[in-house]
């Protein structure tokens, strides 16, 4: 465990994040909460005092992969003449608590994603050896209320948190009891940190929720009448100067209102980006799911989607092999992807998860026919998303730049449509929304010149 140094001396984080984007933004706030208490990150474990692996649960697989890191980490904390401080957050800490300390010892704080506010004082309790060293009671009001609200940006995006956790129990999925209930934070948290992220030059926001659009909130007066949705959020957010760009994810179909779908039309700054869950396109499955809506119901959003935005990408994920899944289940998957369109998409083998409703079903599909159906949506999808990328070469399009590309000169950033672009360009445009013309496209980015740079040669 870590010696207590003193508060000067700078002290090496390490956090690796797996899963979804709400553990990307929770390891940024592990970040800002441990600070204070000099600690810097670094790249890599080797020689980290402290070392946080912020887990995914949401497959098996994921799961184990956690357990084989932590094998890895072991040995440099052997190395490190156990100087180091392994913490496990996330939702394998969640799910499976003191079980992580049992399995390996060398661990020394098991943490849920309620936690984090909390990870200071456990921090500095493991460096002593003394007291509580898991924490994983569900108390998401009081964790958004403790985490610090002025945020360190990293760039010119950046990830905000607006919603946590999901009652919607789809019978796959263990998020509803590693996460625990949905709940919205209030408007004037979300513009504090909005507003503070934009003085700091972020121009790009990502809202993010497990149901993102099931947020809800008393907004001010002036602006609507009583309670708002994430529409009303966006046209607000819009407002702050500096807030170009905005996103939102993940969604789910049940929570997609007209208002949403509207703004959408309306608000110039919500990014043509809708990333919008389904699953399956065969009824049956969605009921065996207990997703709440059917394959016409979500083709019906989809519809309005484009109607509202002509231009808009859509964005899903699929789980095939779910347990009870016909050839022709599977056909109406093929369908349902055929008729929307993907701009691009995920895509699982189904993996049973204990405790949860589908693991107990009858039916489970034979991994090798879940190998053939995943192949063959996956080659479909890949096939949309090149198609997709290929329709955007000869445009001239603005992309807010990130940073610098792989090649010198090169610089890359990201479409309104959230593709990849790379052209080249001068250092001076990174953090700019600049005009660049498509040149070339692959299945995972496009190729532009910098439209400035076009026009003065
Ligand atoms: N098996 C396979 N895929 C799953 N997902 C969630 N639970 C499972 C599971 N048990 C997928 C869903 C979800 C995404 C984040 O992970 O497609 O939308
Ligand atoms: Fe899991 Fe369904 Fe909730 Fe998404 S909506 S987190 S898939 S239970």
């Amino acid at each position: 465990m870590t010696t207590q140094t003193s508060q000067s001396e700078p002290k090496r984080l390490f956090i690796k994040t797996y899963g979804c984007q709400m553990n990307v933004y929770d390891s940024e706030r592990m970040r800002d909460v441990l600070r204070p208490l000099g600690y810097q990150p670094v790249d890599t474990a080797d020689n980290a005092d402290l070392v946080v692996l912020n887990t995914c649960h949401i497959r098996e697989k994921a799961t184990e992969k956690v357990y084989s890191e932590l094998g890895q980490i072991k040995k440099m904390k052997e190395a490190a003449g156990g100087k180091m401080t392994i913490a496990v957050a996330g939702c394998v800490a969640q799910a499976e608590g003191a079980e992580i300390m049992r399995r390996q010892p060398a661990v020394d704080l098991v943490l849920g994603p309620q936690a984090y506010h909390k990870l200071p004082e456990m921090v500095a309790r493991a460096s002593r050896a003394v007291g509580e060293r898991l924490e994983t009671e569900f108390e998401t009001l009081e964790k958004f209320d403790a985490l610090p609200k002025a945020r360190e940006a990293d760039g010119p995006s950046a990830f905000l948190s607006v919603q946590e956790g999901c009652d919607k129990f789809c019978t796959f999925c263990v998020v509803p009891y590693t996460r625990g209930a949905e709940l919205s934070r209030p408007v004037d948290d979300i513009t504090i940190e909005a507003r503070s992220l934009a003085a700091q030059g972020v121009r790009d926001i990502s809202l993010l929720g497990q149901n993102v659009n099931a947020w809800h909130g008393a907004g001010p007066k002036l602006e609507g009448d009583g309670e708002w949705g994430l529409g009303q959020l966006a046209r607000h957010l819009a407002k702050i100067g500096g807030i170009d760009r905005i996103r939102y994810t993940t969604s789910h179909p049940r929570d997609m209102d007209d208002d949403l779908i509207a703004a959408h039309g309306e608000v110039p700054e919500l990014m043509p980006f809708l990333h919008l869950p389904v699953q399956s396109g065969s009824d049956r499955i969605l009921k065996a799911m207990n997703r709440g809506h059917t394959a016409e119901r979500y083709l019906d959003i989809m519809r309005k989607m484009r109607e509202a935005r002509p231009d808009m990408a859509l964005a899903s994920d699929f789980i095939v092999g779910f347990p009870g899944e016909s050839d022709q289940d599977f056909e109406d998957t093929m369908d349902l992807v055929r008729e929307v369109g993907y701009a691009i998409a995920y895509s699982f083998k189904y993996s049973p998860r204990p405790g949860t409703p589908a693991a107990d079903m009858f039916g489970h599909v034979p991994e090798e026919v879940k190998d053939e159906r995943l192949q063959r949506l996956q080659a479909l999808l890949k096939q949309q998303q090149t198609e997709f990328n290929a329709s955007k070469v000869g445009q001239t399009i603005p992309v807010l730049v990130t940073g610098k590309g792989r090649n010198p000169g090169q610089m890359h950033g990201r479409s309104p449509w959230m593709q990849a672009v790379h052209f080249d360009g001068p250092d001076h445009l990174a953090g700019q929304i600049v005009d660049v013309k498509i040149v070339g496209a692959t299945l995972n980015s496009l190729a532009g010149e910098y439209a400035a740079a076009v026009e003065a040669a």
